[in-house]
């Protein structure tokens, strides 16, 4: 049986300079992974991704399958991400990344 998620979120967690985990993507990740968890939400998959060139404006953070790209996001942010856009549906505007969409 498969499992079957909602959501994908993609945390780029790259090490290196001007890169995204210098700016603390790790801890942005560890908090959606916690939060996720903390809520029960098994429907949602926090996952580690590569650099996607984006990080002039890291952390980077995607949401699949909205191919919507979040720009600088840090841990107090992450909160806001979950409850408002992959429980409420509704995007934290202030956060998302204008020059990155990705259109089904
Ligand atoms: S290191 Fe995160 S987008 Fe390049």
């Amino acid at each position: 049986m498969p499992r079957v998620f909602r959501k994908q979120v993609f945390v780029c967690t790259t090490e290196g300079e001007g890169k995204c985990a210098t700016k603390g993507s790790l801890e942005v990740f560890q908090k959606f992974r916690d939060e996720v968890k903390a809520r029960n939400l098994t429907d949602i998959i926090v996952t580690r991704v590569g650099c996607t060139g984006q990080h002039a404006t890291g952390p980077t953070v995607i949401v699949h399958p909205d191919g919507l790209w979040y720009q600088r996001v840090t841990p107090t942010d992450v909160a806001e991400i979950i409850e408002q856009h992959l429980v409420g549906g509704r995007p934290v505007a202030r956060l998302i990344n204008p020059e990155m969409q990705v259109k089904g």
